[in-house]
């Protein structure tokens, strides 16, 4: 039903990390159906933490479990108009117990062939997916990417992450600010220090002529998430967090971190400082697509 690009001026500030858990709280707490995809050809760890390995990393062929799945498989379905609920789920990982669907990236390493082949098609692909989820997460490459700014164009909302350094905050504004829809752009701020003069509240004054309360947010630093990243062990520190076991249940602590509750209970512990504002900035791009409940995919279909 949506489409939401994250894309950054720059690699490497936490873009596919703030995905990640956006991603689980959206699928674990809001029970949207969630498919994420990324349109890198290598070097990105959108697979690794949630399945322990990252596609383009060659293995024996025994255990490349990404073999004849992923993004190329559905470039293929799609381009015989095969792409369904079916093909597409064949396409990609599941996780018992959540609505959380991974299509794995491509495993073309070649620019040009990449380019051809998938980067002519994945407009239909994501188009397709589209007809079968609540909202399809696309991590796109950063910076100036002819193919990142086609998917932006075409997007619901893009995700525009930053850090709070100085030199990646210019290069935005200076560089990128004309080019995007302001009323369909959320920025979030990655691997968040509430302590530094660049906090939110600052930056939003700095910059009020782009950004207010409803269109940004923050994922905090947390070293229990970075920890969960590195041992590839997303998914279960999300769900004991949020104590959730069954995908039916929505757990009393959860329920907490999406209520409006003041941000001072949440101040002292990392932990519950970073899953309460990914939830306020989840909520905030709920809001922003206007994903009533009812609007649900899966309520309509009674999954
Ligand atoms: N909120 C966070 N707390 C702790 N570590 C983080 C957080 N966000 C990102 N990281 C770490 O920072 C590194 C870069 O993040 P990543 O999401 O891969 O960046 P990008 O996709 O922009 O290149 C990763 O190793 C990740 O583990
Ligand atoms: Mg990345």
């Amino acid at each position: 039903m949506s489409k939401i690009v994250f894309w950054s001026p720059l690699h490497g500030q936490g873009q596919t990390s703030n995905m990640h858990i956006l991603a689980l709280i959206l699928s674990l707490l809001y029970k949207k159906k969630i498919l994420l995809m990324q349109t890198h050809i290598s070097m990105n760890n959108l697979e690794g933490p949630l399945v322990g390995k990252n596609v383009g990393i060659d293995g024996s062929i025994d255990d490349n479990i990404f073999q004849d799945i992923g993004l190329d498989a559905a470039v293929m379905y799609s381009r015989i108009n095969m792409l369904n609920k079916n093909t597409l789920e064949s396409c990609c990982i599941t996780f018992p117990e959540t609505s959380l669907l991974l299509l794995p990236g491509t495993e073309i390493k070649n620019g040009e062939i990449f380019e051809q082949d998938i980067g002519r098609n994945v407009f239909k692909v994501i188009e397709d997916i589209e007809k079968y989820v609540d909202i399809v997460m696309i991590d796109a490459n950063s910076g100036n990417n002819d193919l990142s700014f086609k998917m932006i164009s075409s997007a619901d909302l893009t995700v525009i992450n930053l850090t709070q350094r100085r030199y990646v905050l210019d290069t935005f504004f200076q560089e990128y600010a004309g080019r995007f829809d302001f009323g369909k752009v959320f920025f979030l701020i990655g691997n968040y220090d509430k302590n530094s003069g660049y906090n939110i509240s600052n930056f939003q004054k700095k910059y009020r002529k782009y950004l207010g309360k409803n269109n940004s947010g923050v994922i905090p630093y947390s070293t229990r998430y970075l920890d969960a990243l590195n041992e590839c062990e997303l998914l279960k520190m999300v769900r004991n967090v949020l104590n959730i076991k069954r995908f039916a249940e929505i757990s009393s602590f959860g329920r907490m971190f999406i209520k409006k509750i003041k941000p001072g209970r949440f101040q002292n512990d990392e932990t519950e400082y970073f899953f309460y504002q990914a939830c306020q900035s989840a909520e905030k791009i709920v809001t922003k697509l206007n994903l009533a409940e009812n609007k649900s995919f899966m309520k309509r279909r009674g999954a």
